[in-house]
């Protein structure tokens, strides 16, 4: 099928609202947020129903062209644009933004895969419930990107990542056909669970439409407080004395060192130091209940004087308002942009037990300043995960492009090998995509690499899913 014919079968299936072809319309989705990917696409559809996107994958399978699911294009390692010598379809998902049903009783929603976190967030609170999952990108990140990146955030301490509050996925699969998984039971038995396949599958295995989320119970109350000590080690010990006294109300532990402090207070406008002194480390705490608001406060008031009083912390604050909680949680969230704005990193999204984090972070750390001169770790979130973005800025006058593509990968290579001899992940929460296919192949045993590419293989014979996102080949060719 000639690319002509191509865009004239797509435009027959999705009317000429559902197909972007132009060059420039097609531009602000075929570069990856992080900059680092800009891809080939033929075409963008944007498929209003199911049944517009099982037309778009069919055509797609008949002339074999690569099909590129993408929502909110928010994701790290780019695995939702194309790869720079495709001709690709990106579908985007964005026009299915429907809410389809929320059931207060049975605690879940059915939202289709373009609806906005934010906006489930703002929907069951409607209804009187709560989806907890939270991160970074929740104005623009989608369901359907968070649901097929398995995305984490910053309360998986207490609720998991997106693989445990999904109860249900519609996909359409490589062929055309609709997994009409949507059902929301808590127990299901029947083996192999094609559900948990797709969940983080990077849509390398089919389109997830829709999916059916896990409710909780109202948790209006909520402090926010930040804490500064003096070494990443207090970090764990602060932690572990909070869930002491606190119990489960804690559902968000994030760590912000200096460095990374200075980044937001440097780059992002209306931010100030939440604490009077700076200190080495800090940690933003997230309590939330559904009782007593002014009890929570107390216990929490209470705990972090006894964590300054056993040493555990120099200095703590909660904030005061909603306002003052939304001012430090931007601080938290805003690394990353800030950390952008400032120039280029090496960017890892490691794990490691969590009981390991600190000493790791210290070491790695140590290790990777001495190899790398003039190299600056900044070393942040989710601590109380085992999982930091243990991100190594460019040495000030380098030029950031040629050092990501010379030094960087060194670097990178250096502090997966760390990771993996302490048992970890190269990959905690933002998948592997383009960005960590390389590293994935190159540190994954062969039963787990070969178990992955039957599993693509059988399920997307054509290999027209996502291609060369997360399934490692298995036999590249060779770099010249
Ligand atoms: C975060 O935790 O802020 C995100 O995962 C983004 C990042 O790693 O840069
Ligand atoms: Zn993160």
């Amino acid at each position: 099928m000639t690319d002509h014919d191509l865009l004239d079968r797509l435009g027959e299936a999705l009317g000429p609202k559902g197909l972007v072809s132009e060059a420039a319309d097609m531009a602000p989705w075929l570069t990856d947020w992080r900059e680092r990917v800009t891809g080939g696409a033929i075409a963008m559809a944007l498929p209003a129903s199911v049944e517009e996107v099982q037309q778009v994958v069919r055509i797609a399978a008949e002339s074999g062209t690569p099909i590129i699911p993408q929502g909110g294009n928010t994701g790290m390692v780019a695995g939702g644009v194309p790869r720079p010598a495709d001709r690709a379809i990106v579908l985007s998902l964005r026009p299915m933004n429907a809410i389809r049903s929320i059931d207060p009783a049975d605690s879940s929603m059915v939202t289709e895969a373009g609806v906005i976190l934010s906006e489930v967030h703002r929907a069951a609170e409607e209804a009187d419930r709560r989806f907890p999952f939270s991160l970074a990108s929740k104005d623009s990140a989608t369901i359907g990107g968070l649901v097929s990146t398995n995305a984490g955030g910053t309360q998986v301490l207490r609720y998991g990542p997106m693989r445990s509050l999904v109860l249900g996925i519609e996909a359409v699969m490589p062929d055309g056909s609709l997994f009409e998984g949507l059902s929301s039971l808590r127990k299901d038995n029947r083996g192999y669970d094609l559900k948990q396949l797709l969940i983080g599958a990077e849509g390398t295995l089919g389109i997830v439409t829709a999916a059916s989320l896990k409710l909780f119970p109202a948790a209006p109350n909520r402090v926010t407080a930040w804490a500064g000590f003096a070494k990443a080690s207090d970090s764990l010990s602060l932690l572990r004395r909070l869930e002491a006294d606190l119990g489960p109300v804690i559902e968000g532990f994030e760590l912000v060192p200096a460095a990374s402090l200075a980044l937001v207070l440097d780059h992002i406008p209306d931010t100030r130091a939440p604490l009077t002194e700076a200190h080495a480390w800090n940690a933003l705490i997230e309590c939330r209940d559904g009782g007593d608001a002014r009890a929570l406060r107390g216990a929490v008031e209470q705990a972090l004087a006894g964590a300054i009083e056993a040493r555990l912390a120099a200095d703590a604050t909660i904030a005061a308002s909603e306002a003052q909680a939304e001012a430090l949680w931007k601080l938290r969230e805003a690394i990353s942009e800030a950390e952008r704005h400032d120039g280029v990193a090496a960017k890892h999204d490691i794990s490691v037990p969590v009981s390991a984090m600190p000493g790791f972070i210290e070491s790695a750390t140590a290790k990777v300043e001495a190899k790398f001169s003039g190299t600056r770790v900044n070393a942040f979130g989710h601590l109380g995960d085992g999982n930091v973005h243990f991100n190594v800025r460019a040495p000030a006058d380098a030029n950031g492009d040629a050092w990501l593509a010379g030094e960087g990968e060194a670097v990178s290579a250096f502090v997966h090998d760390l990771v993996a001899a302490e048992g970890g992940s190269l990959s905690a929460e933002h998948g592997i995509g383009q960005l960590k296919l390389a590293e994935y192949a190159r540190l994954t045993g062969s039963v787990r690499l070969d178990a992955q590419r039957a599993i693509k293989q059988a399920l997307d014979p054509l290999g027209i899913m996502n291609p060369g996102k997360l399934v490692p080949l298995a036999n590249p060719p060779a770099t010249p």
